[in-house]
């Protein structure tokens, strides 16, 4: 089988089109709008569907985070490269689990927390973002040439890049189900902080990432983007009509991302990143030790630390953005 990546994720949302204007921000195309929620394209072809918290036809997501249990992601769907990687996957998940396949035959269960899970056909295309030529000490290829982030641009990411859930307990055995049942490979172990995992078919350092802490659900996307440049430009972007930075930006340690985190109306937080570390079955997976590594998913730098993990409630103040009428 190869799993290539996060193919849609279906949010169940308090306030459908509150967040559908955070993810007009963060550049995302929308496709549709209405009594049913919204559709949203990323430009490889993976989407997001923002759907009222009160739809049946969402399954229902585990969720343990004050404030934010009316909004979350309630079920992602991974790509995968065939019909015969679907198949296997079905035939692995029936020993011990629920499997519902439905009418666009997509595959449906639940991981070993109660996080509800899908598996499709990929229909993503393959995009590739040429670097922009950038000037060095004693190597100058943007020779009488302006830098291109120099000019302020709409951005939008090329793709959903990896997925976040809160582990609330027993880390390994969980991290065994993507492991040992659907063929991810482990990355980096941060023990108790959590354990990074990649796609089989993805060379992203991670695809997943449980997150050990203090609460239980979604806990963020993360869209890739061409560049540091376009992070920057996404930053402007985003925060201009009142969203709230949660952390960033920042160049993480591990997986060496330049990230910037905003607190997501729809569940959780959106992350635009750059410049990720691309591993293969070569890569020797790290240990850090939560509280005693001073790497421990640290940073080289991050801007504004007096924002660094604005409490949830600081940003619910958005409603009041200019433009927005509350319901
Ligand atoms: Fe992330």
């Amino acid at each position: 089988m190869s799993i290539l990546g996060v193919e849609r994720i279906f949010y169940g949302v308090a306030d459908p089109e509150w967040a559908s204007r955070f993810y007009d921000s963060f550049g995302l195309k929308r496709l549709s709008s209405g009594a049913h929620g919204a559709d949203f394209a990323v430009e490889d072809g993976t989407s997001i569907h923002l759907r009222k918290a009160t739809d049946n036809s969402l399954p229902v997501a585990p969720i343990d985070w004050p404030m934010l249990n009316d909004s979350t992601a309630r079920e992602i769907i991974w790509g995968v490269d065939s019909k015969a990687s679907l198949d296997a996957i079905g035939a692995e998940m029936t020993k011990d689990r629920e499997v519902r396949v439905d009418a666009e035959d997509v595959l449906h269960c639940i991981d070993d927390y109660g996080y509800p899970l899908g598996f499709a056909v990929t229909l993503r295309k393959s995009l590739v973002r040429e670097f922009p030529a950038t000037n060095t000490v004693g190597h100058h290829p943007r020779l009488n040439r302006v830098a291109e982030g120099t000019v302020r641009r709409p951005v939008a990411p090329a793709r959903i890049g990896h997925i976040v859930y809160w582990a609330p307990r027993d880390i390994p055995q969980a991290t065994k189900f993507y492991t040992d049942r659907l063929g991810f490979r482990l990355t980096d172990d941060m023990d108790a902080g959590g354990m990074f995992m990649r796609c089989d078919g993805s060379s992203d350092h991670h695809s997943l990432l449980l997150q050990g802490g203090p609460h239980t659900g979604f806990q963020h996307v993360a869209f890739e983007f061409r560049d540091f440049d376009e992070v920057m430009l996404l930053g402007a972007q985003v925060e201009a009509p009142g969203w709230k930075t949660n952390i960033g930006p920042i160049r993480h340690t591990v997986s060496s991302t330049c990230s910037w985190y905003f607190w997501n109306p729809a569940g959780g937080l959106a992350e635009g990143y750059s410049d990720m570390d691309a591993v293969d079955d070569d890569w020797v997976p790290r240990k850090f030790q939560p509280g005693k590594d001073p790497n421990f998913y640290g940073s080289s730098w991050r801007v504004r630390p007096e924002q660094n993990n604005t409490p949830p409630g600081t940003w619910r103040d958005e409603r009041t953005a200019p433009g927005y009428a509350p319901k």
